[in-house]
């Protein structure tokens, strides 16, 4: 018989508590209300009396969110735990979440407290705290590293004072699976009243164990895992809210385990989350990185065409993903490359497949990925790279930060044909106002959908890569530019951009495809 395991989402106050990944009130209430989308069943908004901010921002998720538990932290003093209900008065379902630290080192070093003195504030907190509130929290800080026979005391104390949920955190991330899974069995199976509670687990990821330890805990009795989106937290991070989730759920058959959340929600919030913190995961990340369900090997690819259970173990669409990608490069056979032409609406001869592949894997050796649009190159016969039609004679760049100047960019452009065209445009930056000049050039309507830059090299004149895609009149390409000027390189991948818009057009009009264009 399958338990229900409770999602205790900590995005909002451990995550957000970590360097680089600070929040304002509007990016918390986005962020909350994707988590309240994926149906976690608690989401822990913040620590009200850490500062005005947080309390604020913690009623205001208190207010919006109506579905999950709200949850606020505190420690066991008296004020925090008033600030805490404060909060969280308007919301419909809330916990208080309160934390003293257990170990004989946090004891000693921080609280400079006694065993007996730390067992008393905690239970104080909780009959506090459940004066106001039917759902009291109690964590155990670096519970790791505290005395087995001294844990078990707290957590019977605390569970006698009124804490519904106990939480046994590896603050400092020292923990092992074996250890995290006989710690919490003995647990579950020794202190009194510990099965009338929720037995939580907290994880950290210094040794990169978080998730590990997370799902042995549940193996030896937890009921509710604490976690983050894309693992964020102190330090390396918390147990990944993704990654505990689907290996939960994608082996069902060994934890015999059951959570609530809809993980087709996944993918969104994990991209919300990085464009509000403004950092992206690891494109080989678990779950929610960009190779997660992309596929190059050609060996791969071909069991994949076959059917896509020889290489995944989870479906793309159980995340919130479309469909996996079969990645075009130097690895991919025949048969990846034969199917996406036919996705494209090119039925090649066995005959043309030859020649196709043997231009492919030129151009793979020297990109490493080969988009829809280059193969498209290479069915339709046009050269690969960015001469002509059009090149950039001359460029000159306007930046203005603050100023009553509006950014603007004036560009000569010159056709293949020996005729030059001049144009100007003005936007919200400079690649804004280079899109408004390119525009104005060829005629053509340009959307940029992303932009990546990068460094590839090193001092003073080092290299900068643009790789941008676009759609030009509808149609999606991409380029790359490489400069030790950023704008220019922009200049350069847009350009690429537009050549090959101009070329495929241009070649449409004169029929030219190979196969019959299905
Ligand atoms: O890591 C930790 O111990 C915590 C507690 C406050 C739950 O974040
Ligand atoms: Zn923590």
């Amino acid at each position: 018989m399958s338990r229900k395991i409770y999602i205790f989402d900590t995005t909002l106050r451990d995550g957000e508590q970590s360097p680089g990944f600070s929040m304002t009130l509007g990016q918390k209430l986005r962020v909350a209300r994707a988590l309240s989308d994926l149906k976690v069943d608690i989401i822990e908004a913040g620590f009200p009396a850490a500062s005005p901010g947080d309390f604020n921002a913690v009623r205001a998720v208190a207010s919006e969110i109506k579905g999950p538990v709200i949850a606020g932290l505190c420690r066991t003093i008296p004020a925090d735990i008033e600030s805490t209900i404060r909060a969280l008065e308007p919301a419909e379902k809330s916990r208080i979440h309160t934390f003293i630290a257990t170990s004989p080192i946090h004891r000693k070093q921080k609280l400079n407290m006694s065993p007996d003195e730390v067992i008393s504030h905690a239970v104080n907190a909780v009959k506090l705290a459940r004066g106001s509130c039917d759902d009291v929290e109690f964590s155990a800080e670096d519970a790791i590293r505290t005395e087995r026979q001294y844990l078990a005391e707290v957590l019977q104390a605390v569970i006698e004072a009124g804490a519904t949920t106990v939480n046994i955190p590896d603050t400092v991330g020292y923990s092992t699976p074996s250890e995290m899974h006989g710690l919490f069995h003995w647990l579950s199976t020794t202190v009194p009243g510990i099965e009338n509670v929720r037995v939580s687990t907290h994880c950290h990821n210094d040794l990169g164990l978080a998730v590990a330890n997370s799902l042995a805990a549940v193996e030896g009795g937890a009921t509710q895992i604490e976690c983050a989106l894309n693992g964020i937290g102190e330090r390396a991070g918390n147990c990944a809210l993704e990654e505990v989730v689907m290996a939960l759920r994608t082996r069902a058959d060994h934890y015999e385990a059951e959570v609530g959340v809809d993980t087709t929600r996944l993918t969104a919030a994990s991209n919300l989350l990085a464009a509000v913190t403004g950092n992206f995961v690891p494109r080989n990340k678990a779950i929610v990185g960009e190779n997660a369900f992309a596929h190059e090997a050609g060996i791969h690819q071909h069991g994949m065409l076959a059917s896509p259970e020889t290489y995944e173990i989870m479906k793309p669409q159980d995340v919130g993903l479309r469909n996996s990608q079969l990645i075009l490069g130097k690895h991919s056979g025949r048969h990846a490359v034969v199917d996406r032409a036919k996705d494209m609406g090119y039925v090649l001869e066995d005959s043309e497949v030859e020649v196709i592949m043997e231009r492919f894997k030129d151009l793979a050796d020297v990109k490493k990925r080969v988009f829809d649009s280059d193969l498209e190159a290479i069915i339709t016969g046009y050269e690969i790279g960015t001469n002509g039609p059009w090149s950039l004679n001359w460029l000159s760049v306007v930046s203005c930060v603050n100023g009553e100047t509006e950014p603007a960019v004036s560009l000569t452009l010159a056709h293949e044909d020996g005729t030059t065209s001049t144009h100007t445009g003005e936007g919200d930056g400079p690649v804004d106002a280079m899109v408004q000049a390119l525009e104005l050039v060829t005629g053509s309507e340009i959307e940029v959908l992303s932009l990546a830059m990068r460094s590839i090299s090193l001092g003073e004149d080092a290299q900068g890569e643009a790789t941008m895609r676009a759609t030009v009149d509808g149609r999606e390409y991409s380029g790359t530019g490489l400069s030790t000027d950023i704008v220019a390189a922009c200049a350069d991948a847009l350009l690429e951009i537009i050549n090959r818009a101009t070329r495929s057009a241009n070649q449409a009009e004169q029929n030219g495809v190979v196969g019959a264009h299905a």
